[in-house]
Protein backbone atom coordinates (compact mmCIF):
# COMPACT_ATOMS: atom_id res chain seq x y z
CA UNK A 1 0.00 0.00 0.00
CA UNK A 2 1.26 3.85 -0.82
CA UNK A 3 0.70 5.44 2.83
CA UNK A 4 1.64 9.34 3.48
CA UNK A 5 2.02 10.01 6.86
CA UNK A 6 2.14 13.52 8.01
CA UNK A 7 4.32 14.62 11.02
CA UNK A 8 5.87 10.99 10.21
CA UNK A 9 9.42 12.16 12.07
CA UNK A 10 8.01 13.16 15.21
CA UNK A 11 7.18 10.93 18.41
CA UNK A 12 4.62 8.90 17.92
CA UNK A 13 4.59 9.06 14.01
CA UNK A 14 8.17 7.87 13.52
CA UNK A 15 7.21 4.46 15.50
CA UNK A 16 4.25 4.44 13.17
CA UNK A 17 6.59 4.51 10.35
CA UNK A 18 9.19 1.63 11.65
CA UNK A 19 5.77 -0.37 11.81
CA UNK A 20 4.88 0.29 8.32
CA UNK A 21 7.88 -0.27 7.08
CA UNK A 22 7.97 -3.70 9.06
CA UNK A 23 4.84 -4.33 7.05
CA UNK A 24 6.38 -3.52 3.75
CA UNK A 25 4.71 -0.49 2.26
CA UNK A 26 5.69 2.15 0.39
CA UNK A 27 5.74 5.59 2.97
CA UNK A 28 6.19 8.91 2.38
CA UNK A 29 6.67 11.07 5.10
CA UNK A 30 5.75 15.05 5.22
CA UNK A 31 7.46 16.80 8.11
CA UNK A 32 8.68 20.51 8.65
CA UNK A 33 10.85 19.08 11.34
CA UNK A 34 8.85 21.88 13.85
CA UNK A 35 9.46 19.62 16.40
CA UNK A 36 10.44 16.08 14.59
CA UNK A 37 14.01 14.73 14.44
CA UNK A 38 15.22 13.64 11.14
CA UNK A 39 17.51 11.10 12.83
CA UNK A 40 13.83 8.75 14.02
CA UNK A 41 13.44 7.89 10.81
CA UNK A 42 17.39 8.35 9.00
CA UNK A 43 17.47 4.74 8.68
CA UNK A 44 14.51 4.31 6.66
CA UNK A 45 15.69 6.83 4.55
CA UNK A 46 18.80 5.61 3.51
CA UNK A 47 17.78 2.10 3.00
CA UNK A 48 14.88 3.71 0.52
CA UNK A 49 12.07 2.65 2.53
CA UNK A 50 10.66 5.80 3.09
CA UNK A 51 10.45 8.55 1.39
CA UNK A 52 11.06 12.18 3.18
CA UNK A 53 9.52 15.35 2.31
CA UNK A 54 10.82 18.16 3.78
CA UNK A 55 7.42 20.36 3.91
CA UNK A 56 4.24 21.82 5.67
CA UNK A 57 1.04 20.49 5.81
CA UNK A 58 0.22 24.59 5.28
CA UNK A 59 1.28 24.25 1.81
CA UNK A 60 -1.88 22.61 0.02
CA UNK A 61 0.36 22.38 -2.95
CA UNK A 62 2.60 20.30 -1.28
CA UNK A 63 0.41 18.11 0.40
CA UNK A 64 -1.91 17.41 -2.63
CA UNK A 65 0.97 16.37 -4.39
CA UNK A 66 2.05 14.02 -1.24
CA UNK A 67 -1.40 12.83 -0.90
CA UNK A 68 -1.31 11.60 -4.98
CA UNK A 69 -1.50 7.81 -5.74
CA UNK A 70 -1.93 7.29 -1.63
CA UNK A 71 -4.72 4.58 -0.46
CA UNK A 72 -4.15 5.32 3.11
CA UNK A 73 -3.13 9.06 4.81
CA UNK A 74 -1.68 9.01 8.81
CA UNK A 75 -2.39 12.46 9.62
CA UNK A 76 -0.01 13.18 12.52
CA UNK A 77 1.25 16.65 11.82
CA UNK A 78 0.50 18.79 14.52
CA UNK A 79 1.97 21.87 17.06
CA UNK A 80 1.29 18.51 19.62
CA UNK A 81 2.64 20.43 22.82
CA UNK A 82 -0.22 22.33 25.01
CA UNK A 83 2.35 25.09 26.21
CA UNK A 84 3.58 25.41 22.62
CA UNK A 85 0.05 25.69 21.51
CA UNK A 86 -0.73 28.61 24.03
CA UNK A 87 2.42 30.13 23.55
CA UNK A 88 2.02 30.37 19.60
CA UNK A 89 -1.78 30.42 18.70
CA UNK A 90 -1.18 31.21 15.19
CA UNK A 91 1.04 28.11 14.92
CA UNK A 92 -1.31 25.78 16.63
CA UNK A 93 -4.23 27.58 14.78
CA UNK A 94 -2.56 27.55 11.04
CA UNK A 95 -1.11 24.01 11.74
CA UNK A 96 -3.61 22.34 13.11
CA UNK A 97 -6.72 23.49 11.59
CA UNK A 98 -6.21 24.79 8.73
CA UNK A 99 -2.88 22.80 8.01
CA UNK A 100 -5.69 19.66 8.95
CA UNK A 101 -8.29 21.09 6.28
CA UNK A 102 -5.40 20.95 3.73
CA UNK A 103 -5.10 17.07 4.42
CA UNK A 104 -8.38 16.44 4.45
CA UNK A 105 -9.04 17.94 1.10
CA UNK A 106 -6.00 17.21 -0.84
CA UNK A 107 -6.73 13.41 0.59
CA UNK A 108 -10.39 13.75 -0.61
CA UNK A 109 -9.53 15.85 -4.56
CA UNK A 110 -6.14 12.40 -4.49
CA UNK A 111 -8.68 9.80 -4.27
CA UNK A 112 -7.29 8.42 -1.00
CA UNK A 113 -9.65 5.89 0.60
CA UNK A 114 -9.16 6.68 4.29
CA UNK A 115 -7.56 9.20 6.52
CA UNK A 116 -6.97 8.76 10.52
CA UNK A 117 -6.89 11.68 12.40
CA UNK A 118 -4.64 11.81 15.92
CA UNK A 119 -7.11 13.71 17.63
CA UNK A 120 -6.50 14.24 21.77
CA UNK A 121 -8.27 13.75 24.72
CA UNK A 122 -7.42 17.86 25.38
CA UNK A 123 -10.77 18.51 22.82
CA UNK A 124 -12.56 17.67 26.16
CA UNK A 125 -11.08 20.18 28.39
CA UNK A 126 -11.84 19.60 32.31
CA UNK A 127 -14.03 16.45 32.30
CA UNK A 128 -17.48 16.82 33.95
CA UNK A 129 -17.17 13.10 34.67
CA UNK A 130 -14.53 10.25 34.85
CA UNK A 131 -13.88 8.27 32.86
CA UNK A 132 -14.84 10.10 29.89
CA UNK A 133 -17.46 9.00 26.84
CA UNK A 134 -16.90 10.41 23.64
CA UNK A 135 -20.69 11.93 24.38
CA UNK A 136 -18.39 13.99 26.26
CA UNK A 137 -18.94 18.02 25.52
CA UNK A 138 -16.02 19.36 24.33
CA UNK A 139 -15.19 21.99 26.30
CA UNK A 140 -11.52 22.27 25.24
CA UNK A 141 -9.65 24.55 27.92
CA UNK A 142 -6.54 25.43 25.81
CA UNK A 143 -6.17 26.29 22.22
CA UNK A 144 -4.50 23.00 21.52
CA UNK A 145 -7.61 20.88 22.74
CA UNK A 146 -9.72 23.82 21.06
CA UNK A 147 -7.60 23.19 17.47
CA UNK A 148 -7.86 19.61 18.03
CA UNK A 149 -12.22 20.05 18.53
CA UNK A 150 -12.05 22.26 15.35
CA UNK A 151 -10.19 19.53 13.33
CA UNK A 152 -12.56 17.23 14.29
CA UNK A 153 -15.19 18.80 13.07
CA UNK A 154 -13.77 19.30 9.50
CA UNK A 155 -13.00 15.37 9.46
CA UNK A 156 -16.95 14.88 10.35
CA UNK A 157 -17.40 16.89 7.37
CA UNK A 158 -15.04 15.10 4.99
CA UNK A 159 -16.36 11.42 6.38
CA UNK A 160 -20.23 12.81 5.85
CA UNK A 161 -19.46 14.04 1.90
CA UNK A 162 -18.92 9.99 1.63
CA UNK A 163 -16.22 10.66 -0.94
CA UNK A 164 -13.03 10.18 2.15
CA UNK A 165 -13.29 7.59 4.76
CA UNK A 166 -11.95 9.30 8.20
CA UNK A 167 -11.02 8.12 11.15
CA UNK A 168 -10.71 10.06 14.54
CA UNK A 169 -9.22 8.81 17.51
CA UNK A 170 -8.73 10.73 20.38
CA UNK A 171 -5.31 9.79 22.25
CA UNK A 172 -4.41 10.15 26.13
CA UNK A 173 -0.75 10.92 27.08
CA UNK A 174 1.31 8.61 24.74
CA UNK A 175 4.43 7.73 26.08
CA UNK A 176 7.63 5.74 24.79
CA UNK A 177 11.42 6.46 23.44
CA UNK A 178 11.85 9.70 21.37
CA UNK A 179 9.68 11.60 22.64
CA UNK A 180 10.84 14.90 24.50
CA UNK A 181 10.10 18.01 26.36
CA UNK A 182 6.66 16.13 27.95
CA UNK A 183 6.30 15.02 31.49
CA UNK A 184 7.47 11.43 31.16
CA UNK A 185 11.20 12.10 29.15
CA UNK A 186 11.16 15.62 31.65
CA UNK A 187 11.07 13.35 35.06
CA UNK A 188 13.48 10.65 33.24
CA UNK A 189 16.04 13.17 32.39
CA UNK A 190 16.05 14.82 35.57
CA UNK A 191 15.95 11.70 37.61
CA UNK A 192 19.36 10.88 35.95
CA UNK A 193 20.73 14.02 36.51
CA UNK A 194 19.90 13.99 39.83
CA UNK A 195 17.90 17.28 39.79
CA UNK A 196 14.68 17.54 41.63
CA UNK A 197 11.30 16.49 40.27
CA UNK A 198 9.03 19.66 39.99
CA UNK A 199 5.38 18.75 39.60
CA UNK A 200 3.00 21.28 38.59
CA UNK A 201 -0.44 21.59 40.70
CA UNK A 202 -0.12 18.13 42.16
CA UNK A 203 -3.54 17.08 41.02
CA UNK A 204 -3.25 15.59 37.81
CA UNK A 205 -4.22 12.53 36.86
CA UNK A 206 -3.46 11.42 33.51
CA UNK A 207 -4.42 8.44 31.58
CA UNK A 208 -0.94 7.16 29.74
CA UNK A 209 -0.89 4.88 27.32
CA UNK A 210 2.35 3.05 25.67
CA UNK A 211 3.09 3.86 21.95
CA UNK A 212 3.49 0.20 20.67
CA UNK A 213 -0.21 -0.23 21.73
CA UNK A 214 -1.15 3.20 19.89
CA UNK A 215 0.50 1.84 16.82
CA UNK A 216 -1.38 -1.09 17.22
CA UNK A 217 -4.43 0.46 17.05
CA UNK A 218 -3.70 3.09 14.05
CA UNK A 219 -2.69 -0.24 12.14
CA UNK A 220 -6.49 -1.37 13.06
CA UNK A 221 -8.00 2.04 12.26
CA UNK A 222 -7.04 1.54 8.63
CA UNK A 223 -9.53 -1.29 8.05
CA UNK A 224 -11.86 -1.28 11.06
CA UNK A 225 -15.33 0.13 9.64
CA UNK A 226 -17.16 0.22 12.62
CA UNK A 227 -13.97 2.87 13.36
CA UNK A 228 -16.18 4.94 10.82
CA UNK A 229 -19.03 5.73 13.31
CA UNK A 230 -17.14 8.54 15.12
CA UNK A 231 -13.96 9.64 17.50
CA UNK A 232 -13.04 6.73 19.77
CA UNK A 233 -11.14 7.50 22.51
CA UNK A 234 -7.50 5.06 23.13
CA UNK A 235 -6.38 5.25 26.60
CA UNK A 236 -5.29 2.80 29.07
CA UNK A 237 -8.62 3.83 31.04
CA UNK A 238 -6.96 4.51 33.91
CA UNK A 239 -5.55 7.66 36.11
CA UNK A 240 -2.12 7.59 37.17
CA UNK A 241 -0.86 10.45 39.29
CA UNK A 242 2.12 12.27 39.00
CA UNK A 243 3.41 11.52 42.40
CA UNK A 244 2.83 7.71 41.50
CA UNK A 245 4.71 8.29 38.30
CA UNK A 246 7.73 10.18 39.96
CA UNK A 247 8.13 7.42 42.11
CA UNK A 248 8.09 4.38 39.77
CA UNK A 249 10.70 5.87 37.52
CA UNK A 250 12.83 6.59 40.74
CA UNK A 251 12.02 3.06 41.67
CA UNK A 252 13.45 1.82 37.67
CA UNK A 253 16.60 3.75 37.77
CA UNK A 254 17.04 3.11 41.83
CA UNK A 255 16.85 7.16 42.43
CA UNK A 256 16.00 9.31 45.48
CA UNK A 257 15.03 12.52 43.70
CA UNK A 258 13.34 15.20 45.74
CA UNK A 259 10.11 16.29 44.31
CA UNK A 260 8.58 19.38 44.41
CA UNK A 261 5.17 20.93 44.08
CA UNK A 262 4.68 24.63 42.39
CA UNK A 263 2.04 26.53 41.47
CA UNK A 264 -0.21 24.41 38.98
CA UNK A 265 -0.46 25.88 35.50
CA UNK A 266 -3.88 27.05 34.34
CA UNK A 267 -3.90 25.78 30.58
CA UNK A 268 -3.31 22.91 31.22
CA UNK A 269 -6.06 20.11 32.20
CA UNK A 270 -6.34 18.65 35.34
CA UNK A 271 -7.99 14.95 35.14
CA UNK A 272 -8.64 12.55 32.58
CA UNK A 273 -8.97 9.10 32.10
CA UNK A 274 -11.01 7.59 29.21
CA UNK A 275 -14.18 5.33 28.97
CA UNK A 276 -12.66 2.60 26.73
CA UNK A 277 -16.11 0.58 26.07
CA UNK A 278 -16.19 2.60 22.51
CA UNK A 279 -13.06 1.56 21.87
CA UNK A 280 -13.28 -2.03 22.92
CA UNK A 281 -16.13 -2.93 21.12
CA UNK A 282 -14.73 -1.34 17.99
CA UNK A 283 -11.53 -2.59 18.50
CA UNK A 284 -11.62 -5.82 20.40
CA UNK A 285 -8.34 -5.17 21.85
CA UNK A 286 -7.60 -4.27 25.57
CA UNK A 287 -4.86 -2.19 26.72
CA UNK A 288 -2.05 -3.76 29.39
CA UNK A 289 -4.05 -3.73 32.68
CA UNK A 290 -0.58 -1.26 34.53
CA UNK A 291 -0.39 1.58 32.23
CA UNK A 292 2.64 1.81 33.10
CA UNK A 293 4.14 -1.99 32.54
CA UNK A 294 6.46 -0.02 29.49
CA UNK A 295 8.23 2.47 31.04
CA UNK A 296 10.47 -0.57 32.17
CA UNK A 297 11.19 -1.40 28.85
CA UNK A 298 11.47 2.18 27.60
CA UNK A 299 13.97 3.31 30.46
N1 LIG B 1 1.98 12.42 22.28
C1 LIG B 1 0.79 12.46 22.83
O1 LIG B 1 0.61 12.18 24.02
C2 LIG B 1 -0.42 12.84 22.01
C3 LIG B 1 -1.67 12.81 22.62
C4 LIG B 1 -2.80 13.16 21.89
C5 LIG B 1 -2.68 13.48 20.54
N2 LIG B 1 -1.45 13.52 19.97
C6 LIG B 1 -1.36 13.89 18.56
O2 LIG B 1 -0.66 12.88 17.86
C7 LIG B 1 0.12 13.47 16.82
C8 LIG B 1 1.58 13.09 16.97
O3 LIG B 1 2.03 13.55 18.23
P1 LIG B 1 3.52 13.39 18.71
O4 LIG B 1 3.48 13.22 20.16
O5 LIG B 1 4.20 12.39 17.87
O6 LIG B 1 4.08 14.85 18.44
P2 LIG B 1 5.38 15.33 17.63
O7 LIG B 1 5.47 16.79 17.86
O8 LIG B 1 6.54 14.49 17.99
O9 LIG B 1 4.98 15.04 16.12
C9 LIG B 1 4.30 15.98 15.31
C10 LIG B 1 5.09 16.16 14.04
O10 LIG B 1 4.43 17.14 13.24
C11 LIG B 1 5.45 17.94 12.61
N3 LIG B 1 4.85 19.24 12.25
C12 LIG B 1 4.51 20.26 13.09
N4 LIG B 1 4.01 21.28 12.37
C13 LIG B 1 4.03 20.89 11.06
C14 LIG B 1 3.64 21.52 9.85
N5 LIG B 1 3.10 22.75 9.85
N6 LIG B 1 3.82 20.85 8.69
C15 LIG B 1 4.37 19.60 8.69
N7 LIG B 1 4.75 18.96 9.80
C16 LIG B 1 4.57 19.59 10.98
C17 LIG B 1 6.53 18.06 13.67
O11 LIG B 1 7.79 18.41 13.14
C18 LIG B 1 6.51 16.68 14.29
O12 LIG B 1 7.43 15.82 13.66
C19 LIG B 1 -0.13 14.97 16.90
O13 LIG B 1 -1.16 15.30 16.00
C20 LIG B 1 -0.59 15.17 18.33
O14 LIG B 1 -1.38 16.33 18.46
C21 LIG B 1 -0.31 13.20 20.67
Amino acid sequence: MKILVTGGAGFIGSHLVDRLVEEGHEITVLDNLFRGRLRNIDAHISSGHVEFLNQDIRNFDQVKKACSGCELVYHLAAQSNVMGAVEDMRYSFSTNVTGTFNVLLAAQEEGVRRLIFSSSREAYGEAEYLPVDEKHPLNSKNSYGASKAAGEKYCQVFQNSGDLEVVILRLANVYGPRDFNRVIPIFIENIKRGKDITIYGGKQLIDFISVPFVVDVMRLAAHNREALSGPVNVGSGQGTTLFELANRLMTLFGKNNQVVVEAARSAEVVKYTSDLKRFKAIFQTTPAGDPLEYLKEMV
